[in-house]
């Protein structure tokens, strides 16, 4: 019988949950509670990994202020995702715990010391999204005026990579001997400088903490652009993308995976996850009309369109609503993004582009119905595109405690009673359980 499971992870933020909503828990998560508990849940449904977004500023383009922003609670207020990690992690057995951090905002050592020390505080369960930051306003937290030209992100990235690869094998696996007898904790012969000295960093090394379980965090990354999908098919161990369908997202796994295979890699070394909103009820009729409740409700178009300015700095707040978009917009922020929200020359209203973006920013493939028939039109669409798996998200990232259960307790049973997921995990390490299948 052939293996037709597939990887399901969970992608969210350290922002409120569903604070307005009638099930949501109020809005005041920040002691970490609220989240431990959804990283209890997806390691009970046997999830591969949760990820944790973020960005380093408060979003001030919609509108022209930060008003519209913090009023909606969209993209801030928003705590760091490390120590969340930690949290999480600590609290699970087998989940794999996911921080964002940039490139632009912490010093590799840092970087590689704090990744370091999480996978040693998780067992070999921590991975970090790599991003490369795509906003003048968090460029401008960072001793900046602007953030640098993709281009030129993308090269300081590579270094950057570089660079932390260096430090994660300045220790050799073996340099900690732990031998009491002749009093020698770590081989010093087996612990070496990197004495890196390039066109954006000079680091000298080693690395001061010990070799972590997996000796290197799993690297997860979102690469869009061309350049953006060299770089992850370089590094990633799991890439989570947003496409347009079945026909998108196999489009987009063949061209990660034949770039891989050009840079040496096994393909198969590379998780590519899709976004997924699915919208469950008991009943077809039921899903829908959730669906359409909440497409429609006066808070969506809001946080939707506070968030696509907040990533892509152009203000929407400046366009009609009712009629499409004057001129197709640039950024050198998410284009990606921005290209998948405004689809360019469909002659859909802004409102319409936000509703959309319910299905269309996040979602790569329309899954609304029972959980059985998400989780068949699921198992279909993966058979099409060949493999991998999905990244359950929503179009606000916010989470209320019923929707994480409609997918651990309704949803992940549909999958499993049809061989599409794991019903254990069989190893200790992330990057492990990802190789898996
Ligand atoms: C699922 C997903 C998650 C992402 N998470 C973050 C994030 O947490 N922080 C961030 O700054 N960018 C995030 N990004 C943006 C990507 O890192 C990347 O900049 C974007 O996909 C555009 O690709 P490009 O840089 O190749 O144009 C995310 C993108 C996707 C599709």
């Amino acid at each position: 019988m052939t293996d037709k499971r597939f990887h399901l992870s969970w992608f969210m933020n350290f922002t409120p949950d569903e604070w307005r909503e009638p099930f949501g828990n109020g809005g005041t998560p920040w002691d970490g509670e609220f989240y431990i508990e959804m990283a209890k849940m997806l390691d009970r449904a046997c999830f591969d990994y949760i990820m944790i977004e973020d960005k380093l500023m408060v979003p001030e383009i919609y509108g022209g202020s930060r008003d519209l922003a913090l009023k909606a609670a969209m993209i801030a207020p928003k705590h760091d995702p490390a120590p969340l990690a930690v949290a999480m992690g600590m609290a699970t057995q087998h989940l794999g715990v996911i921080a964002t951090m940039s490139t632009m905002a912490y010093p590799p050592f840092m970087l590689a010391r704090l990744s370091s020390t999480i996978d040693s505080l998780t067992k070999g369960r921590f991975g970090w999204n790599v991003v490369t930051s795509a906003e003048d306003l968090a460029a401008q937290n960072f001793n900046m005026d602007a953030l640098p030209p993709r281009e030129q992100r993308y090269a300081m990235a590579d270094e950057y990579m570089e660079v932390v690869h260096k430090l994660f094998e300045s220790w050799e696996p073996d340099a900690v001997v732990l031998d009491r007898e002749n009093g020698v904790y770590a081989d010093p012969s087996k612990v070496h400088t990197i004495d890196h000295k390039g066109e954006f960093f000079n680091v000298r090394g080693p690395l001061n903490t010990v070799p972590s379980p997996q000796g290197k965090p799993v690297f997860v990354q979102a690469g869009a652009s061309p350049r953006g999908r060299d770089f992850a098919a370089t590094h990633a161990d799991s890439i989570v993308s947003v496409a347009n369908g079945i026909e998108g997202m196999k489009a987009f796994r063949d061209d990660i995976r034949a770039r891989a295979e050009k840079l040496g890699r096994n393909p198969d070394d590379i998780k590519v996850l899709f976004c997924i909103t699915p919208t469950l009820g008991e009943t077809e009729k039921e899903a829908r009309e959730k669906y359409d409740r909440v497409m429609m409700s006066d808070n969506f178009v809001t946080d939707i369109l506070v968030s696509m300015s907040g990533i892509t700095e152009i203000d929407f707040a400046q366009f009609d609503l009712d009629k499409p978009l004057p001129e197709k917009l640039v950024t050198n922020g998410e284009s990606g993004t921005l290209d998948k929200f405004q689809q360019w020359g469909s002659g859909k209203t802004l409102r319409e582009l936000a509703a959309d973006s319910g299905g269309g920013m996040v979602s790569s493939l329309e899954l609304i119905g029972t959980p059985d028939q998400v989780a068949e039109r699921m198992g279909d669409a993966m058979a099409e595109v060949g493999g991998d798996g999905f990244l359950v998200t929503t179009p606000t990232l916010r989470v209320s405690r019923r929707y994480v259960v409609e997918v651990t307790d309704g949803l992940v049973p549909a999958l499993q009673k049809r061989g599409l997921m794991r019903t254990e995990y069989k190893h200790k390490l992330l990057r492990d359980n990802l190789r898996e299948f």
